[in-house]
């Protein structure tokens, strides 16, 4: 005999565990299922193990989707102020880092315990680890509507509605499946072909050879990709951010290029000032006649000497040619190469190192007001599983709990 609820929640990461207390404490029966050994271990290594938990500034035009609306409405609803009350009650002790990103001051942990009281709170059933095998059922009959039938390591549940949470495919190796995108296409609802977003980007071949002894350098840098001036859908494509750059072994990351990866792609080129502040080819210009020093010493007063270095020998010029006989155009040419350093990476990390998924359940199949499925009644898609992908910097938690919470009230209000 299955076992009966009204909700099953499958996933119990940021946005399952949040949908599941909403919905219990608006008085359902839910049941939260997920496959993992361990409770929630994407939040557990976020924010280098602090937890980015949310964005003060977050707002529709921090995410990409390919219907940059569709988030607006759940994002009002619940906002960064909401999920702050939240930390605030369960007394998380907490900082502001960097443009609104807001860390736990002790451990991501608290988040985790937090959202499982929540769930205690509405009396949650959990089953996990649990597999589950299939999600059939739902839809309308001549009697009403058709309850669920999940088929589990664990046994036979029926629900009168199933919230799919499982995220993307991010990081493999914790337990990330494409699951969500299967029980979609079962369902008859298209995707988004995804794709790995906030990676490190990866470059090779003669041009990338004068920066591969540059790893481990980092700097504040502009970067961006696409065209400002597209329209359409090329114009969600274009990108611009002030970040730190990191040069590593295999090519370019730290936050500047996780950023831009979400944005760029494959077969076009970034492009990078690696010196926002200096507009190189002039002040070089300038000092011709005053200056005696050579190219690289005076390059190295803007930027570390290794990366000055590795700029000249990819522009050609020695690092001990004598700034006063620089013809003007090849200056112009090294200031293009600090100041619009245009490059095509190669490809990226992959899903291995991405901290999230582009992409996923579309959200022309979804109601921006509640998640569920528009063609199957009960049927309910939230967190990274849709396409709805925030920036670096607490954007991607808010969206899992606003659109946790989008579905829990919806399934609390339900009949
Ligand atoms: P999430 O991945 O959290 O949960 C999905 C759950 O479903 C998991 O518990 C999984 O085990 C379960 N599951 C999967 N398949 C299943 C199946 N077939 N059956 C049953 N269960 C299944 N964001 C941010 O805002 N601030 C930050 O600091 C960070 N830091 C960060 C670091 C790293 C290294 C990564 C990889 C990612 C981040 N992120 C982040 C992104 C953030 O972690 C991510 O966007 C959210 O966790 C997404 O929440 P979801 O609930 O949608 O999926």
């Amino acid at each position: 005999m299955a076992e009966k609820f009204d909700v099953a929640v499958i996933g119990a990461g940021a946005a399952g565990m949040m949908c599941a207390a909403v919905a219990a404490q608006g008085g359902k029966r839910v049941v939260l299922i997920d496959h993992a050994e361990k409770l929630a271990e994407k939040i557990r290594i976020s924010g280098g193990g602090r937890c980015n938990f949310t964005n003060m500034n977050a707002g529709p035009a921090n995410f990409l989707s390919e219907n940059p609306h569709f988030c607006k409405s759940a994002l009002s609803r619940y906002t960064p102020q909401d999920f702050l009350a939240l930390v605030k009650k369960h007394r998380i002790s907490y900082h502001e880092k960097h443009k609104g990103q807001l860390f736990c001051d002790e451990s991501s942990e608290q988040i985790i315990q937090m959202l499982k009281a929540e769930c205690a709170a509405g009396s949650v059933h959990w089953r996990m680890p649990c597999a589950v095998e299939s999600v059939k059922g739902g839809g309308q009959s001549p009697e009403g509507a058709v309850p669920f039938l999940l088929q589990t390591s664990l046994g036979e549940i029926e629900a009168q509605a199933v919230v799919i949470a499982t995220g993307a495919l991010s990081i493999p190796k914790i337990g990330a499946t494409d699951f969500a995108y299967r029980v979609a296409k079962q369902f008859g609802l298209n995707i988004v072909e995804p794709r790995p977003g906030l990676v490190p980007l990866t470059f090779d071949g003669p041009g990338w050879a004068p920066f591969v002894p540059l790893a481990g350098i980092a700097l504040e840098v502009d970067v961006e990709t696409g065209s400002r001036k597209a329209k359409g859908k090329k114009a969600g494509n274009y990108g611009h951010f002030r970040e730190d750059l990191l040069f590593t072994h295999r090519g370019l990351s730290g936050p500047a290029i996780l950023q831009i990866s979400s944005y760029w792609e494959p077969g076009t080129p970034i492009t990078i000032n690696l010196l926002p502040e200096v507009d190189v080819a002039q002040e070089l210009i300038e000092a011709k006649s005053t200056v005696k020093k050579q190219l690289g010493n005076i390059l190295s007063q803007w930027m570390p000497a290794r990366l000055a270095e590795g700029l000249l020998a990819a522009t050609g010029l020695p690092a001990d040619a004598r700034l006063a006989d620089m013809p003007d155009a090849k200056l112009r040419a090294l200031g293009d190469a600090v100041n619009r350093w245009s490059i095509v990476p190669t490809g990226s990390e992959g899903y291995r190192k991405a901290e999230v998924t582009l992409g996923g359940v579309d959200t022309r199949e979804l109601s921006q007001q509640t998640m569920m499925a528009q063609k199957v009644p009960g049927l309910y898609f939230i967190g990274e599983a849709v396409d709805v992908t925030g920036w670096l910097g607490g954007y991607n938690f808010q969206w899992a709990w606003a659109s946790g919470v989008a579905a829990g009230q919806a399934l609390a209000s339900a009949a």
